[in-house]
């Protein structure tokens, strides 16, 4: 069946989880699921890496920034909270920093991290890229190196962005490209405009795992919320694979679990 067709029925429905069923999703190893709500969505991915924390004894985690997983860290705080949840054995590394900001600066992801995640729980490390430094290379082959040490990422939770970009991988970010500095989008840093108070605020550069990096996840999740997300979502998994929309090569990677609302996933259903 040719990619571009989208030809989805429904496999199963549990409750109020919809499983798509679709040749070409198969064929990728890749399930998405639409919920009708992002936190339902979110109980249904916790219960996934809940799953796999009380598995082992040590897991290392990929983690995202964005509004996109802020839900998904809240109920993983709320099961701390109220159901002792330990994240003991969790190794976190993030996706990206932005080039510039330091861990304190408000916008930076180490804040973000902090106050959503790893400021309330009891992970034994987290780690990002770093937005000051000398020399680019050698910080993001040090960062390579990091998660190489701590035996790779055994799970990675994404985000899209609007123009198609997983991480900071921009469009025409190369299959096997691996972390690296690179130059923003004007579309990512009009998105980002908002939080920044101005789009002049907004920096410019940012460090980012490549597309090869997050890739090498043995077992990737993406989430997606709302209208604004569904198109390049829907083009991500079902136009062919291209550097131009960087996320379209999770189609390949075998392992892919996509987790959408109605917002984003609605055109599965119809
Ligand atoms: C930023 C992050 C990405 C994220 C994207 C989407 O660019 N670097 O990892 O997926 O934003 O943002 P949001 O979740 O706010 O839509």
């Amino acid at each position: 069946m040719a990619k571009n067709v989208l030809e989805i029925g429904y496999r199963e429905i549990i409750l109020s989880k919809v499983i798509c069923d679709s040749e070409v999703l198969d064929e990728a190893g890749l399930t998405l699921e639409v919920y009708p709500s992002r936190e339902e969505a979110c109980r249904a991915v916790a219960d996934e890496l809940v799953a796999e924390i009380r598995d082992r004894r040590e897991l290392v985690l990929g983690l995202a920034t964005g509004s996109t997983p802020l839900p998904f860290y809240r109920e993983l705080v709320r099961r701390r909270q109220e159901e002792g949840l330990s994240f003991q054995g969790v190794v976190g590394f993030n996706l990206d920093e932005y080039e510039g900001l330091s861990p304190e600066h408000p916008e930076s992801y180490y804040s973000f991290m902090q106050k959503h995640f790893y400021g309330q729980v009891d992970a034994r490390a987290g780690h990002l890229p770093p937005g000051i430094y000398q020399n680019a290379a050698q910080a993001c082959a040090e960062y390579e190196t990091k998660i190489r040490e701590a035996g790779g990422i055994d799970w990675q939770l994404l985000g899209i962005g609007g123009n198609g970009h997983i991480a900071f991988n921009e469009p025409g970010s190369a299959r096997d490209s691996r972390t690296r500095r690179i130059e923003l989008d004007e579309r990512t840093r009009l998105d980002a405009a908002r939080t920044f108070g101005g789009l002049a605020h907004v920096p410019r550069a940012a460090l980012t795992m490549g597309v090869g990096t997050v890739l090498e996840a043995r077992r990737i999740v993406l989430m997606a919320w709302g209208e604004g997300k569904s198109e390049i979502l829907h083009r991500a998994l079902l136009e062919r694979e291209t550097a131009d929309l960087p996320a379209s090569f999770l189609q390949s990677h075998g392992n892919v679990r996509i987790v959408t609302d109605m917002g984003a996933g609605g055109w599965a259903l119809s």
